[in-house]
């Protein structure tokens, strides 16, 4: 029995878990301490009051026998029409016109990223910024695939522009971008789109901080950019715009006009969830159903407005300490230069150590990420505000 060697190539453990121990580690030594973690971007606000009465609406109709539901319905891999529907008109009000079956419901962005990649031959090349977010290097690596990177760096603000000299298969994009909170404007991802199709290529969207954009320049779609159909699939959640990070819930649109190597995409994506998944569960949809109507946008940009101001808090900070920083603005991410040049888990020790707060490691995300450090607007407003004065007195 031979088992997959590539999982050798992946480093011990994934980013989150190390932080996560590390955290647990000190904690245990120091319980009387109180650590405010800003590290992994989880989400502080309850859900929105429409989700919990949609939820709780749904788990009635489980008790039911007339209205108990068991699988998904079939036609749109186990997406109920409510939460198809409501998502095609969050696109709609983007300029963004979708069919349904375009649209596929899955428990979160973060299990499609790894999934998709069933779609391709391990012989393709993806291509990857250095920085990211790290399941898009582990995944690919745990295929075999070779990996090539896009040096995101303070020169080009962290976002880099493609290069017609590299040659790559699939092309990942997170905008506004995990961890350094820069966001393409439409010239930008245009750029990316024509050079995809040049390339027969195909971009891999995350989407998962598009509600944090305030910018107008900036899309909140890749199928906002002309060509993008040809070329993209994007990848969408729940978890940060609505605080399902617990619920799970999220979607992937593969347009039925994506084809590569004579097959229409989209069927294949079809053809793996339903193989290989059973849908997310009925009270999630139900809960998501209820996220894109008036009165839950409306309850959710409570939330969001919320981590905006922490977001604002850690800049105003950042700012006063004359330290370096992308991200804050249309992100709920800051991505910091790490102080008095040094290195980012010397970084994440001293902060730990002398102001118990916590972040991540720019190393974490790409080398290119060594010097850097991110902090998350996911906290609670009173435990950003005292973090941010602890980073006050510890760095000033
Ligand atoms: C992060 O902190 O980068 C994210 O919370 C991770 C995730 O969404 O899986």
């Amino acid at each position: 029995m031979k088992i997959n060697e590539n999982f050798f190539n992946l480093s011990e453990n994934y980013l989150f878990s190390t932080v996560g121990a590390k955290v647990s580690a000190y904690q245990k030594a120091h319980p009387e301490k109180k650590v405010i973690k800003l590290s992994i971007g989880d989400v502080t606000c309850p859900l929105a009051p429409s989700v919990i009465a949609a939820m709780h609406r749904a788990v009635d109709d489980l008790a039911r026998a007339e209205t108990f539901k068991g699988y998904g319905p079939d036609r749109y891999c186990y997406g109920y029409d409510v939460l198809i529907d409501s998502i095609k008109g969050s696109y709609a009000r983007k300029g963004v016109a979708l069919s349904s079956d375009e649209i596929f419901i899955s428990d979160g962005a973060k299990s499609d990223l790894g999934n998709l990649l069933d779609l391709f031959s391990a012989d393709n090349t993806a291509l990857i910024p250095d920085p990211v977010y790290p399941v898009y290097v582990d995944t690919n690596v745990m295929a075999g695939r070779k990996v090539v990177f896009a040096n995101a760096n303070e020169g080009n603000m962290f976002l880099p522009m493609p290069d017609e000299k590299v040659q790559s298969d699939i092309i990942y994009i997170c905008s506004p971008n995990n961890p350094t909170g820069a966001a393409y404007d439409r010239v930008q991802l245009k750029a990316w789109v024509d050079h995809a199709i040049r390339h027969g290529a195909i971009i891999l969207y995350d989407a998962a901080y598009e509600y944090f954009i305030t910018d107008p320049a900036l899309p909140r779609s890749i199928f906002e950019i002309e060509g993008a159909r040809e070329c993209a699939i994007e990848i969408c959640s729940y978890s940060k715009t609505a605080g399902f990070t617990g619920v799970r819930c999220g979607y992937t649109v593969v347009p039925n006009t994506l084809k590569r190597g004579g097959a229409l995409l989209n069927r294949l994506w079809a053809r793996r969830q339903s193989t290989k998944f059973n849908g997310a569960s009925y009270i999630a949809q139900m809960g998501a159903a209820a996220v894109f109507t008036e009165e839950g946008e409306r309850e959710i940009a409570v939330n969001i407005d919320r981590y905006r101001g922490n977001a604002k808090r850690i800049s105003e900070c950042l700012e006063g300490l004359g330290i370096w920083f992308t991200g804050g603005k249309n992100s709920p991410y800051l991505w910091m230069k790490c102080p008095r040049g040094m290195k980012s888990w010397e970084f994440f020790d001293h902060l730990l150590e002398r102001a118990n707060v916590v972040g991540t490691p720019g190393s974490g995300f790409g080398k290119n990420g060594e010097g850097f450090f991110r902090l998350t607007a996911f906290g609670t407003p009173e435990n950003t505000r005292e973090a941010c004065q602890r980073l006050g007195e510890i760095l000033k």
